[in-house]
């Protein structure tokens, strides 16, 4: 693969492995199984990673009863101190950062420790801002536990917290040394967040590869249940495609923005229903299948492969209707409007020309997109 050096020996970790290509902060991202259910396995994969004697590791009250004993026990004997987390959105947020920092600076970390994130998106974005501001700037490692953080938030070197007026409002860019993505632990993920990672894995291949969109169709049922080869084969062909992008726009100039395929529809949902009711991912899916239709209607995308896309959604249990949500066209051009992705107003959509082919288009009519929403809505 051109965006992958694959240059790392993985082949005693038995882990497909690729390289997230950013000069000096280029980093690996390690697939499969990646050691926990072998202490042994983990720790020879983490050593190369953890310079000094510290480590602290970041998670949650969920996920510790369940995986933090396989973390702590690769570690050996370095200075080992836990942070635990209340679950949920809500804790994304300063407050948490400043307990952390406390938490740090109570236990005497100094500028050599090394974070680890052991959660979902919302540990790792939490976790990755400590750590890109902890002494100016302190090693991290992230071992995503969701199939969405595996797939998308650990990829790119996003960090953030929420602020009350608004998601991700302070945050930096800071990429971890390395990414360690178990599939053994996506066993004990909830349907509802694994089908909501899956939309991510969709979204890839309809705006890069549409020879993995069509491996997507091939293996649905195979996905739905979780089968191992499945899930290590999207979660490397997904992080190589999010690393690709990345690679070319580190910061958000430009090609990256086509990672909101359907997000300018799927957070104007979000905002309208009220955070918490759809998960990110099932809005992400509806807004993708209406990003699809604008598409046939703008850019002209195959009416078959936007039937294609809502078709693959709807087969790994992920909505792709608006109807029964009460929502209206009105109030969601209103949303849109308020929405990140507007630039200097002009409301900018990610459109499909064909499958595995997308653009930022900065002139959609208000007609096509009312005529898209009229079908939702
Ligand atoms: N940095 C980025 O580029 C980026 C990209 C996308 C999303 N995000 C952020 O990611 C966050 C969402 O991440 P998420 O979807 O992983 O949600 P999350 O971190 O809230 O995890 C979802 C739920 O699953 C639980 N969980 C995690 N792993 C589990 C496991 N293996 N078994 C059982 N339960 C488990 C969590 O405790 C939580 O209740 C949001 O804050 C979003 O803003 C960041």
């Amino acid at each position: 693969m051109s965006n992958t050096a694959g240059s790392t020996d993985t082949t005693s970790l038995n882990v497909e492995s690729l390289t997230v290509s950013l000069g000096e902060r280029s980093y690996p991202i390690f697939v499969g199984d990646v050691g926990f259910s072998d202490p042994a396995k983990l720790a020879e994969g983490l050593a190369p990673y953890l310079k000094g004697n510290q480590v602290a590791i970041i998670t949650n009250e969920t996920i510790a009863p369940l995986y933090l004993q396989q973390v702590q026990s690769a570690l050996g004997n370095r200075q080992v101190d836990v942070f635990q987390m209340p679950d949920g959105e809500s804790y994304k947020s300063l407050d948490t950062y400043t307990q952390v920092m406390d938490f740090l600076l109570e236990k005497k970390h100094n500028r050599s420790t090394c974070l680890i994130a052991l959660g979902g998106g919302v540990v790792g974005d939490l976790c990755g801002f400590v750590a890109a501001t902890f002494q100016r700037g302190v090693d991290f490692i992230q071992i995503p536990t969701t199939l969405l953080s595996q797939v998308d938030s650990s990829v790119g070197g996003k960090t953030a917290v929420n602020h009350p007026a608004g998601k991700n409002m302070i945050g930096a860019f800071y990429q971890p040394l390395a990414v360690f993505a178990d599939i053994s632990v996506l066993e004990t993920l909830p349907d509802r967040e694994y089908a909501a990672g899956l939309a991510e894995v969709v979204k890839y291949g309809i705006i890069y590869d549409a020879d993995f969109f069509a491996w997507l169709e091939a293996n649905a049922p195979a996905l739905v249940q979780r089968e191992k080869y499945a899930l290590t084969h999207i979660i490397t062909r997904s992080c190589e495609v999010k690393a690709a992008v990345v690679s070319e726009d580190e910061r958000e100039g430009g090609r990256r923005a086509i990672l909101n395929y359907g997000h300018t529809f799927g957070h104007a949902i979000e905002k309208l229903l009220g955070y918490g009711r759809l998960l990110h991912g099932e809005a992400v899916s509806i807004g993708m299948v209406m990003a699809a239709r604008l598409s046939v209607e703008f850019s002209g995308l195959a009416l078959a492969d936007s039937q294609r896309i809502e078709k693959l959604l709807q087969q790994l249990n992920l909505p792709v209707t608006l109807k029964g949500l009460e929502l209206n066209a009105e109030a969601m051009i209103d949303a849109m409007g308020m929405d990140k992705k507007v630039v200097d107003g002009e409301l900018r959509f990610v459109v499909a020309d064909q499958m595995g082919s997308v653009r930022v288009a900065s002139h959609v009519s208000v007609s096509a997109l009312e005529k898209t929403l009229a079908e939702f809505c």
